[in-house]
C-alpha cells in the first residue's frame, strides 16, 4: 500500500560535469510503496539522477533523504546497507560466474561471515549463515522463474535473461527501495510483459518501493502510480499517468502528436 510518508526526498539537487549541467534544481518525493517512473529523452539526466540517489554521483547542490535520513554524503555501499537496491542501464553482471553466484554476490554484504573473516568462523555460524543466504537466493530465483538457468554462466545467457538475473541480484538485498534503469530496454514484447509483471509483484507483494527509468511509454503508463518527466536536467512535469499523457510536451515528444494533427483530428 502506498502511504503518505516519503521514502525518498530529493531536494533541489544540481549536478555538473565541467560545463555540462546534467541536473538543475531537481526536487521530488517518492512515497513508501509507490511505483514511480522517470521518463525523458536521451541525455535528459535520468541515469545521472539515479546515480545521485544511489550514491555513485555527488550532486554539487541539494540534498537526498532516504527514510527520513540524510544520505547525500554517504557511499553507495552505505546506502545499499540502508536498503537501496539498483540495476544498471548497461548490464553489470559477472559474465564468467553462474547465475546463483551472481545473486549471492548481491547478498554478500548482508553476510556477517564474508570472505574476509569467513575462515575464522567457518566451523561456527558461517555454514549456517551461508545456507540461509542460499535459501533466500533460491526464493528469488523461484520468484523470477530462473531456476532452469541457476547453474548457467551469466555471460552465455540471452540479453533478456541477463536483465532478469540483474534484477534478481538487486532484489537479493531485499531492498526497501529498488532503483531500475531501463529494465526493459532491448527486450521483446513477451520479455517486457514478464518484466512488468515481476516489477509489479515486487512492488505489491514484496512491498518494495520502485523508482524506474523506462522509455517504453506503454509500460510506464500502464504500471506506474506517478510519473516524472525530465528534460535537459529539469523536472518539467510530475503527476498521475493520465495527467502526464495530457501534457503538451509529452504528447509532442513521445506520442508524435503536434498541434496540426490535433486540429485535423477535431475536424474529422
Ligand atoms: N560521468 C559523466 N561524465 C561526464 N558527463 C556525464 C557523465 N554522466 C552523464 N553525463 C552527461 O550528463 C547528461 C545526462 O546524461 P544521462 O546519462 O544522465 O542521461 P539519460 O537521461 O540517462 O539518457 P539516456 O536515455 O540516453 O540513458 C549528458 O549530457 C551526459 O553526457
Ligand atoms: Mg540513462
Amino acid at each position: 500500500m502506498t502511504g503518505q510518508t516519503p521514502i525518498l526526498e530529493v531536494n533541489d539537487i544540481s549536478l555538473r560535469f565541467g560545463g555540462v549541467r546534467a541536473l538543475s534544481n531537481v526536487t521530488f518525493d517518492v512515497k513508501k510503496g509507490e511505483l514511480f517512473s522517470i521518463i525523458g529523452p536521451n541525455g535528459a539526466g535520468k541515469t545521472s539522477l539515479l546515480n545521485c540517489i544511489s550514491g555513485r554521483y555527488s550532486p554539487q547542490e541539494g540534498s537526498i533523504k532516504f527514510n527520513g535520513q540524510e544520505v547525500t554524503k554517504m557511499t553507495p555501499n552505505h546506502r545499499a546497507e540502508l536498503g537501496m537496491g539498483r540495476t544498471f542501464q548497461n548490464l553489470a553482471l559477472f559474465a564468467h560466474m553462474t547465475v546463483l553466484d551472481n545473486i549471492m554476490v548481491g547478498r554478500h554484504h548482508l553476510m556477517k561471515n564474508n570472505f574476509l573473516n569467513g575462515g575464522l568462523y567457518w566451523f561456527g555460524g558461517a555454514q549456517k549463515e551461508e545456507l540461509l543466504h542460499r535459501r533466500e537466493a533460491e526464493d528469488i530465483i523461484d520468484f523470477l522463474e530462473i531456476s532452469h538457468i541457476r547453474k548457467s554462466v551469466a555471460g552465455t545467457l540471452s540479453y533478456g535473461l541477463r536483465k532478469r538475473v540483474e534484477l534478481a541480484r538487486a532484489v537479493a538485498l531485499r531492498p526497501d527501495l529498488l532503483l531500475l534503469d531501463e529494465p526493459m530496454a532491448g527486450m521483446n514484447l513477451e520479455e517486457k510483459e514478464d518484466m512488468a509483471r515481476y516489477i509489479c509483484d515486487l512492488n505489491e507483494e514484496w512491498g518494495m518501493t520502485v523508482v524506474m527509468i523506462e522509455h517504453d511509454m506503454g509500460v510506464v503508463m500502464d504500471i506506474s502510480e506517478r510519473v516524472m518527466v525530465l528534460d535537459f536536467g529539469k523536472n518539467i512535469a510530475e503527476g498521475l499517468p493520465d495527467e502526464i499523457m495530457k501534457n503538451d510536451y509529452v504528447k509532442r515528444a513521445y506520442l508524435g502528436v503536434d498541434e496540426d494533427d490535433e486540429a485535423e483530428g477535431e475536424v474529422a
